[in-house]
């Protein structure tokens, strides 16, 4: 008789999501005059963009052709395709990252995921609190997290580490010692960023106590501050401690078309053995490549005219976002990110919690959002805002909320 992974059984469900679906479907199927706005769901909106396009038909036509037909991809991802990322996104920045420590993928949730399996069943991990959900969750599939406390919405064997109005959303070095440090900046979901100098603390801490950075730069493209790095390996010493995670969906709108990349630089080792070469034999055994039209998709996002025409959707949502800041600040709440990352996150008021306003905010604006507890236990209070809706729907949503609460 089989018996199931235990371990997937520990986990408490996808509450977040479902429920917002639930309750946005019920309130829609009792109001169907009422229009719902959602800036709730971190998905983009805007089309892939010209250069990309016109790259995708191209590759689909050399599919066609048995001269330029192309089969399995090879295993770190096409050389076109590492070449022009370190040149663009490491060179560039005056980061030493060669092709062939870049890893093509399918994308950062993956990545984010699946990299937990490098490491020692016991080792322990910090997340920030609140979280991208995907850290914990694919530890607590790996059997590493302990026991649950439904109560706290914490488990007994990670480290979280508070992001929260008084430490500016910016975690503190943990008092326990961790194994693996998951970080994400820009942030999601709290939209904030870590200057240069507060991003080498870690680094060096990281390469203190013997720990690996798992660094998820999936919002790199909406940095729009001087000091902030766009690269964990702009920090001195990062090549020895740190991972780092990217994604070609929110720079260039791929949540559908699927393509990322992880970072292992060779020097990050443990005694005399390259975490790299343990990411190259699972690459080899576990996964056959992002498709050929994809990653030359992912190519023309390296040209002149593809630089120009992403960093002209980046700047559309940036608009969003300085939109839904300057209006909710105008109508007195207290609101922060929406400067570096296209999150927006604002104290609920009146002391509701982030699902009571959650449901007042559907009632009274019909708009809705994305409660921070669901991020885990620091996020109760706030309310995450996402700059990925059309202007029209953003502006709408905004002025609904005005009406209400100014
Ligand atoms: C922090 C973070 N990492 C990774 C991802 C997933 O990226 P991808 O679409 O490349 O899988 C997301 C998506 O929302 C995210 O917020």
């Amino acid at each position: 008789m089989f018996r199931l992974n235990q371990d997937y059984l520990k986990l408490p469900g996808s509450y977040l999501f479902s429920t917002i679906g639930k309750k946005a479907g019920a309130y829609r199927a009792a109001h169907p005059d009422r229009t719902v706005i959602s800036l709730g769901i971190g998905d983009v909106t805007q089309p892939l963009v010209p250069a990309v396009i016109d790259a995708l038909h191209r590759a689909v036509d050399e599919m066609g052709h048995a001269e330029t037909f192309r089969g399995y991809a090879p295993d770190l991802g096409y050389a076109f395709l590492r070449d022009v990322i370190a040149g663009w996104d490491y060179r560039k920045r005056g980061c030493e990252i060669a092709p062939d420590e870049i890893f093509i993928s399918d994308g950062a949730k993956g990545d984010s995921a699946n990299i937990q399996e490098l490491f020692s069943a016991d080792a322990q991990i910090a997340v920030c609190d609140p979280v991208y959900p995907v850290y914990v969750d694919s530890n607590v599939m790996a059997g590493r997290t302990g026991t649950y406390d439904a109560e706290k919405g914490t488990w007994s064997r990670v480290i979280y580490m508070p992001c929260t109005e008084e430490n500016g959303f910016c975690p503190e070095l943990p008092e326990k010692e961790p194994d693996l440090i998951y970080l994400c900046f820009p942030n999601n979901p709290t939209g904030s960023a870590l200057t240069k100098d507060q991003l080498q603390v870690w680094v060096d801490y990281a390469n203190r106590i013997g720990a690996v950075i798992i660094y998820d730069a999936a919002y790199e493209a909406y940095i729009c501050e001087e000091n902030i790095p766009h690269s964990i390996y702009e920090c001195e010493g990062a090549r020895t401690c740190a991972i780092e995670l990217r994604s070609f969906s929110k720079n260039a709108g791929f949540t559908g078309t699927r393509l990322g990349f992880v970072v292992i630089p060779k020097d990050l080792k443990s005694g005399d053995v390259m975490v790299h070469s343990l990411w190259a034999r699972r690459h080899g055994t576990k996964y056959n490549g992002a498709p050929y039209i994809v990653q030359r998709a992912g190519e023309a996002v390296y040209t002149q005219q593809g630089q120009e025409q992403i960093r002209a959707q980046v700047a559309f949502y940036m608009e969003n976002a300085r939109i839904i800041r300057e209006s909710l600040k105008k109508t007195g709440f207290t609101v922060y990110g929406g400067v570096n990352a296209p999150y927006i996150w604002m104290k609920t008021p009146d002391g509701l919690s982030s699902w009571e306003f959650f449901d007042r905010l559907l009632e009274d604006a019909n708009v809705i959002g994305t409660p921070g507890s669901g991020f885990g236990p620091s996020g109760e209070g706030y309310f995450r805002l996402t700059a990925f809706g059309s202007r029209d729907n953003t502006i709408e949503a905004l002025d609904r909320i005005r009406r209400f609460y100014e």
